[in-house]
This record gives C-alpha cells, structure tokens and sequence, in this order.
C-alpha cells in the first residue's frame, strides 16, 4: 500500500518535556482523518512536523515519500492552513491571491478566484479590515488554493458561522470525492469530525489513543446502546450492551406489538470522553 504520509515511532520534545511520544500514523491517499484531542495534547505540534516546520526528535516521517523539513521540495504538494496565521494587514484577498500564485508553481489563478468567492471573501478589503471569521476563511482559502495533494488543516472552522461551516465541509466533500485530496485535519468539534473523516485519530497527552472509524471506536468501549421503540401506544427505553441480543429478545416476546424501533450507539463524544478519561486514569 502506497501511504502519502507515514509516521513511525515519531516524537518531538520541547525542552525535556515530550509534547508528542511514539505516534504511527499511516495514511493513504484519499482518505479524510480527523485528529481530535484536548489542548495541548500536540495536534499542532504533530502538524507543524508533517508539513516540515519543525524537526522531529524521534521516529522517522515520510510525507510525499520524504521527510518534510529536510525535502521542502515536497511542500509545493502540501496544504497547510495553521491555527494561527499571520497576514499581511494591508494586503486584499485578491493581493494574497495573487503573491501565493508567484510562491507556488501549482497555483492555479483560474481556481483561487472562484474560491474566494465561494468562501464568501471580499476580495479587495485590506484584511486588516476582515472580520475574525472572514479572515479564517481567507486562511482555509489559501490553503487550498494551490491544488494540494495533501492538505493539513488545523482547527479550520473556529469562528465559522453556521452556513460558512456548511459551506466548508462541501469543500472538503468535493476536495476528497473529485479531486482525490487526502486530507487531515483537527477539530473540537466532534459532530464535525464524525461528519467529515472517515477515519479518527485520538491524541491525548501526546499518544495516539485511538484510531479508526467512529463505529469501530464506539465498539471499543464497552458501551451500552440505548434501544427506544412504542408498544400499544407507551414509550419504552432500555440500555443493553448487546442491543441485537435485546432487541431479538423484545420480538421474540411481542413480536408486531412493537413499533418505532430506534438502536443508537454511543457517539463519538461519548467515546472520546471515555477514551480520553481511561487514558488520564491509567497515567
Ligand atoms: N514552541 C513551543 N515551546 C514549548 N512548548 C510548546 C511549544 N509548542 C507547543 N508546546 C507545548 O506542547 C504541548 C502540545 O501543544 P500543541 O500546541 O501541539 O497542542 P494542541 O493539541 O494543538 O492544543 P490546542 O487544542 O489547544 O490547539 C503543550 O504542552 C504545549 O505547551
Ligand atoms: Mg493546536
């Protein structure tokens, strides 16, 4: 399997303090992760790594097939949108636009332009003068602009109104679905990240936790499922651990009596609580 990110064993240390310890990541191309995880748990830390702003102090990284900060002739294949960007205040949009066209020979001016205004970016507003969220999204738009391969985004949608934050995860839909992107990115908010990623990634206390799919996690805690359903007009509501095993009970016993049957599995923020909660423990 061809992996356009693979990460082993990798560390990085601030001072004597590990921020990030022994992470393996494997991911191949067109898959959309999401990597969740409280502050300061060492997203950030992990992303400024794989797109080659900082050296790891362990393990080995290969993104493009080479390692970032000594091979920055891997970037140009590289999106990156970081928590915290700085802009030029006095600069438009559409100058942004425009310098990123002459810094990055994949630059495509004929997609940037639709872009921003997809995104709903004045494009001649100093961006001095943008609102925090509009600013956020000129940074989402940047980001992508110039057709990466591989795109990281850190915490995109914080500020986003609701119908930017629509507007946003169709991008990533389109991005995943017709241009092959593979994308990772971080969030707290994890109706998004079940939304968008195919694929979670828990970092807690600069360890990978967890990772797969939100169903495959939820079976990893030994949840209970809630099991709702009517029976001559009354509402019922039971929890079991084996909710197949309960419901195949219930029909045995009423058979046609029972009506509006709905089986939910823990969601991911249950997961993640109790993830990240037996983790703490266990330190
Ligand atoms: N430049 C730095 N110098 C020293 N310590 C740092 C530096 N950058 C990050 N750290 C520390 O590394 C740890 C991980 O920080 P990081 O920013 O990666 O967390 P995060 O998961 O992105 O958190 P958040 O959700 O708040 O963005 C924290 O303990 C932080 O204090
Ligand atoms: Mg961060």
């Amino acid at each position: 399997m061809e992996y356009v990110l693979e990460a082993e064993g990798l560390g990085k240390r601030f001072a004597r303090q590990w921020a990030l310890r022994d992470c393996t990541i494997r991911l191949p191309a067109g898959h959309v992760a999401a990597l969740v995880g409280p502050n300061g748990a060492g997203k950030s830390t992990l992303l400024h790594l794989v797109v080659g702003l900082s050296r790891p102090d362990a393990g080995t990284l290969r993104v493009l097939g080479a390692a970032p900060y000594e091979n920055k002739e891997v970037l140009p294949g590289v999106g990156f949108v970081a928590q915290d960007t700085p802009l030029y205040r006095d600069f438009s949009a559409d100058d942004l636009v425009r310098t990123g066209a002459r810094l990055n020979r994949h630059w495509d001016d004929d997609l940037a332009r639709p872009r921003l205004a997809q995104l709903g970016i004045p494009p001649r507003k100093p961006v001095g003068r943008l609102s925090g969220g509009q600013r956020r999204r000129l940074d989402v738009a940047i980001g992508i602009v110039g057709r990466p391969e591989l795109l990281f985004l850190d915490e995109p949608t914080v500020g986003f109104d609701p119908s930017a934050r629509r507007d946003f995860h169709d991008l990533v839909h389109r991005l995943a679905d017709v241009d092959d992107t593979t994308i990772l990115l971080t969030t707290h908010d994890l109706d998004e990240a079940e939304k968008l990623a195919d694929r979670i990634l828990i970092l807690n206390n600069g360890e990978i936790i967890a990772d797969g799919s939100a169903d495959q996690l939820s079976l990893r805690i030994a949840g209970q499922s809630e099991i709702r359903w009517t029976r001559d007009g009354s509402r019922f509501v039971h929890s079991a651990a084996d909710a197949t095993a309960f419901v195949r009970e219930l029909f045995a016993q009423h058979g046609a009596g029972i009506a509006d049957l709905e089986v939910r599995r823990a969601s991911l923020e249950e997961t993640y609580m109790t993830l990240v909660h037996d983790a703490e423990r266990a330190l």
